[in-house]
């Protein structure tokens, strides 16, 4: 086991986790020290191999390890670094963090479109998060920002790849859990890309995960695309038996009508199960699924703000009452 010190929060864990396993076990023990938690944009606890890409989860490690207590020279990638007994990392409480992160946003954004009102992410974005938080109002970069003939990827999800950050979960997902991987990155640097070679449809019983991963809005789901914005739908836990995944799913809801279908994530945006494209894109009828109830979502995000109870036909929709006190404090002050 080995000691470890988070922004002054101190966990024991057992030898070879990471730096950010380390600090989602300090968030999952107590809510209130989220803020512990380094942002991921391109690590999954469930993909083999992900994380060490985008560089959004760098912490600064200012003692090394009880034997070793030399600091770290440069802020390290959390989500490749394992804990040392007696290390201290500092992440939120750190102004270099803070600067660098704020550096590694404005390197992802170089390329993303800032399209998010018509894109289907908006809402569940991580990068509209990272931006949110770190990012600033400018960008210094003035060359021309990168485009791309589009790929037909097939009739149910549909890629913009001027929005892909290169994180390469879809990659992992199409390795490791789908037969058969049709795409991957292609070329290197700045005109890597995104693609099916020979432009073949993603076609497979689990490829549509690759859009439950994709931290971003470059895989989105067609049979979902436009018909909402994703606040406006009611997220239920749903089941239905199912003989090639677990069948337990996520159903946003517009009335009684399923919009759409998706894994159900945790507080960290990540899926607990991958499920089927027959679950995904196949059933969206009510009456294909037996609603549990209202899906808690837990995280950082608009979402998060619709709040539901069950009533007849799990209809009923509770919005929180306007704090009015708190409007009337924000209304500027009336000129005497
Ligand atoms: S398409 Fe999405 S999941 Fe795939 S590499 Fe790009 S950003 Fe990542
Ligand atoms: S989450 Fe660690 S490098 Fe991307």
């Amino acid at each position: 086991m080995a000691k470890v010190t988070i922004d002054n929060i101190e966990i024991e864990v057992p030898d070879g986790t990471t730096i950010l396993q380390a600090a989602r076990m300090i968030g999952e023990r107590n809510s209130a020290d989220r803020h512990v938690v380094p942002p991921t944009m391109c690590y999954y606890s469930k993909l083999e191999g992900s994380g060490g890409y985008c560089r959004s989860c760098l912490v600064k490690v200012t003692k090394g390890s009880e034997r070793d207590p030399r600091p770290m020279p440069k802020p390290v990638a959390s989500c490749r670094t394992a804990v040392m007994d007696g290390m201290v990392v500092e992440n939120s409480i750190n102004a270099e963090v803070r600067d660098v992160r704020a550096g590694v946003t404005e390197f992802l954004l170089i390329n993303h479109p800032l399209d998010c009102p018509i894109c289907d992410q908006a809402g569940e974005c991580h990068l509209q998060d990272l931006s949110y938080e770190h990012g600033v109002s400018t960008s210094r970069y003035q060359f021309e920002r990168r485009t791309f003939d589009p790929i037909d990827i097939g009739e149910t999800i549909k890629l913009h790849m001027t929005r892909c950050i290169l994180c390469y979960r879809c990659v992992k997902v199409a390795e490791q859990i789908t037969d058969g991987r049709v795409h991957g990155v292609i070329n290197r640097g700045d005109v890597a890309e995104i693609s099916t070679y020979i432009e073949q449809a993603i076609d497979n019983d689990f490829s549509g995960n690759v859009i439950d991963v994709c931290p971003v809005g470059a895989l989105t789901d067609r049979t979902f695309r436009f018909s909402s914005r994703v606040w406006f739908t009611k997220p239920m836990d749903a089941h239905r038996n199912c003989d090639k995944c677990s069948g337990k799913v996520a159903i946003w809801l517009k009335g009684q009508e399923v919009l759409r279908v998706t894994g159900r994530k945790d507080q960290w945006g990540e899926v607990d199960e991958f499920i089927c494209n027959t679950c995904r894109f196949e059933k969206k009828e009510l009456s294909d699924w037996v609603v549990e109830g209202p899906r808690n979502i837990d995280r950082h995000s608009v979402i998060s703000q619709g709040h539901y109870v069950i009533g007849p036909k799990q209809k009923v929709l509770d919005h929180p009452a306007p704090n009015v006190p708190e409007l009337a404090r924000l209304k500027p002050a009336k000129k005497p």
